[in-house]
This record gives C-alpha cells, structure tokens and sequence, in this order.
C-alpha cells in the first residue's frame, strides 16, 4: 500500500487530522491497534474551546457538535463553604462548549466513514521504519499477515503509550515529566447535572470536580491517592465523598444514581522535545500529557493537529516546507503554556498529602487573591477558553 500520510493511532487526534488531510485533498491511512468500539469506549473530558470548534468545522464534524453541545460562559469554584463564578465570556469575549470527548470521536468516525478515507482497526505490531530518509515505511500484522505501508510522512497521533515516540532513539529527544501522588477517581451518571456550570471545588478533604456531558448526564470526579483501588470505591461512598467536599448548597442540590461508569485515572504532566524527527511527526497525548484540571488534553491535541494538517498543505500544494520546519518549536510554545496552566490549577485545587504548613498558607492565600480579583479572575479566564486557530 501506499499513501502519502500515515497516521498511527485513531483517537482524536489522528481522526481529527485524517479528517483535516482529506479536506485538503492530502491522501492519508489510519492505522490503530484497538477495535472502534474499544475507541469508543474510553471516557475522557468534554470541554471544547473555540479553536477546537473551529477545527471540528473545518473537518466538516461539527454538525451534532453545534446542536447538543452546550456553550458555557463561566464556571464555578467551590471554597470555603462558598461559591465563586468566573465570568469566562465577560473576562474574555469568549466561552467554551461542553460535549463529550466520545461525541467528537464518533462524529469524526462517521466524517471520515462519509470521505471514504482508508482506516485499518486490529492492527497488531505495528511498527514505524525510514523516518531519517527519505522513504518512510509503517509495518503491521493483521489476518494473520505483514503489511506495509509507504509514505512521505508519518503522523505519531497513538497516545502516551504509543508505538510512535518510542521509535525514536532515545538520545534524540528530552522529556520531562511530574507526576502526582493522585488522581481523578471519575463517575458518569444518568442525573442532572449539580448546576448550570462547572463546579471546581477546593476542600480539606481534596479536590472534587462536577461536571456534565448532557442536561441529563453528569460527570464527577474527586482527587484520591494514587494507592486507591476502583473496587473499594461502591456508589454510596463514592456520593457521600463527592458530597463532603462541596459547599452545603451544592451538596444539597446534588442529585446520585447508579454509576454508568467508574474508573481512576493517574495526572501526569509529561512533554517530549522536539516534535520532529526526520519525516515523523508527533501530536496529541503521543508528545505531551497535561493533568486534566484545565480541561487542556483534547484541546492541545486539535491545536497540534491542525497546526500539522496546514504545514502538510503548504508543503503539498506549495511545495513550501517552511510551516514543517518550524511546527516543533511553534508548538511547542503553546503546549508549555497549557502545561503551566494544568499544572498551576492543579497545584491551586488538590490537597499535597507532603504539603507543610507554609505550602498550605500560600495555597490558601492563592485561592483568595483569585476570589478577590478581577485580574487573578481574568489570567485564569484566558488560559481556560484558549485562543481561536
Ligand atoms: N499502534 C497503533 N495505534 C496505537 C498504538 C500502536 N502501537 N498505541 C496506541 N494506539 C492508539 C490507541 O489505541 C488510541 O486509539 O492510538 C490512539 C491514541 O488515542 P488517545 O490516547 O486518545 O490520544 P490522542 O488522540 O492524542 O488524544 C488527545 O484525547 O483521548 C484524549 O487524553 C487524550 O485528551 C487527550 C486527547
Ligand atoms: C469532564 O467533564 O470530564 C471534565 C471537565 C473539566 C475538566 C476535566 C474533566 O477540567
């Protein structure tokens, strides 16, 4: 086979930028180790910014998008028995909208599905070659036969465990990485939503998050040490936790039901220099990870996706390099400033169990300058509705 493209991995960010080469008239194949409803499956946030709308549009996957997705202009914080509104759209001009992250990846399956674009699902071993040339080469198993794929250009878009980054000799890139001593122990019910808007709560006994995929699906979340396992966790002591960390009036309006869903995800902020590497590329959770507080993951991902799909154009149509050259560094410029973002929020809203009393003071103090504010208010804002493309 052969294609111009090859993109390793079919979340979104391969989806979105196969969706985006197609578009372009730029041939490309998708090549992903899991089944689609396995895809399908996997659970993650649902806050889009604007440039990520904008990018949806482009890919011709924003139709569902624009009528079930619901546009927010503030979130709340929860401190100190206390609710606290950030205006997002009076701070900023602008808001962000709330829908799935599964939403997207369906919608982008059925885009690319209508565009006739080749996807191969259950490949096994797949396995990146000649990147350094001129003649990049993907190799896989599938039906119980290799196959190969010749390209001009590789797209890494397979997550954090991926095949892609770890093609790359070691000696060629610098990571860095944090990771925390918690994570997000995450339930999706069929119940109202707490509020209107998201909910952020800073409490003693950690941190908790409500949130929503719908007017009739909710998404919480509360901080537990990384040690923690899902099954000590039944619905009942799930709820009562939930409902220990929000301000009475939230607690009271919270309505529970049966968890759709359960799950614990570890935070880790984690990024990958360079991008580039000879005719491989890297994007989405593939070169970086943010710690889910800013909502940044998906949002990064578009931005890195779309970013490649114009430098690929100019290169194809023009024959102009120039936007490939200077994909890495540009992008990199971004992603540290979600980085710094996540890892700020994160910082301001969990309880560090190694926390001394001085940590504890200015994290307090912190919370107060951004309740009593406006500007503290507005940084926060910016950072949360992200730039348009
Ligand atoms: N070969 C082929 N495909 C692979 C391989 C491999 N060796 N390893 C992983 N994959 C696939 C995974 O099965 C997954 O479908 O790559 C895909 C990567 O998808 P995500 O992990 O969702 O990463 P990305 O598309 O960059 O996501 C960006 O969406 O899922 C969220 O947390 C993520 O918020 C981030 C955003
Ligand atoms: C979610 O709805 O899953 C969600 C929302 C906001 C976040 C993180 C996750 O910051």
């Amino acid at each position: 086979m052969r294609t111009q493209v090859a993109i390793i991995g079919a979340g979104p960010a391969g989806l979105l930028l196969g969706q985006l080469l197609g578009k372009a008239g730029i041939d490309n194949i998708i090549v992903e180790q899991r089944s689609p409803d396995y895809v399908l499956g996997r659970i993650r946030a649902g806050i889009l910014e604007c440039g990520t709308v904008q990018a949806l549009e482009r890919a011709g996957a924003a139709a569902r998008l624009h009528d079930e997705g619901l546009p927010h202009e503030g979130i709340e914080l929860s401190w100190h028995g206390r609710r606290h509104r950030i205006d997002l759209h009076a701070l900023t001009g602008r808001k962000v909208t709330v829908y799935g992250q599964t939403e997207v990846t369906r919608d982008l399956m059925a885009a690319r599905e209508a565009l006739g674009a080749r996807t191969i699902y259950e490949a096994d071993g797949v396995s990146l070659h000649g990147f350094d040339g001129e003649r990049p080469l993907v190799r896989y198993r599938k039906d119980g036969s290799t196959h190969e794929i010749a390209c001009d250009y590789i797209a890494g878009c397979d997550g954090f465990h991926g095949v892609s980054r770890q093609s790359v000799p070691p000696a060629s890139m610098r990571q860095f990485e944090r990771v925390y001593p918690f994570g997000w122990l995450g339930v999706l019910s069929d119940t109202p939503p707490l509020a209107d808007e998201l909910v952020y709560a800073s409490h003693e006994r950690g941190f908790a998050l409500c949130s929503m995929r719908s007017r009739t699906r909710s998404r919480y979340y509360v901080q537990v040490p990384s040690s923690e396992r899902v099954e000590d966790w039944s619905d009942e002591r799930f709820w009562n936790e939930l409902r220990s960390r929000l301000d009475p009036q939230a607690a009271a309006s919270l309505q529970t039901g049966p968890a759709l869903e359960k799950s614990i995800a570890p935070l880790r902020s984690f990024v990958c220099e360079p991008l580039r590497f000879g005719r491989l590329f890297l994007a989405g959770d593939a070169a970086h990870i943010v710690p889910p507080t800013g909502a940044k993951g998906l949002n990064l991902a578009a931005g890195d996706v779309a970013s490649l799909s114009d430098a690929l154009t100019a290169r194809y149509r023009d024959n102009d390099p120039a936007a490939l050259d200077t994909y890495s560094e540009t992008r990199l410029r971004r992603i540290w400033k979600a980085e710094r973002f996540s890892w700020w929020m994160t910082s301001l809203l969990h309880r560090f169990a190694d926390a001394d009393g001085f940590s504890s003071r200015i994290q307090q103090a912190e919370l107060e300058e951004l309740v009593g504010s406006e500007a503290a208010c507005r940084a926060l804002a910016e950072n949360y509705v992200g730039q348009p493309l």
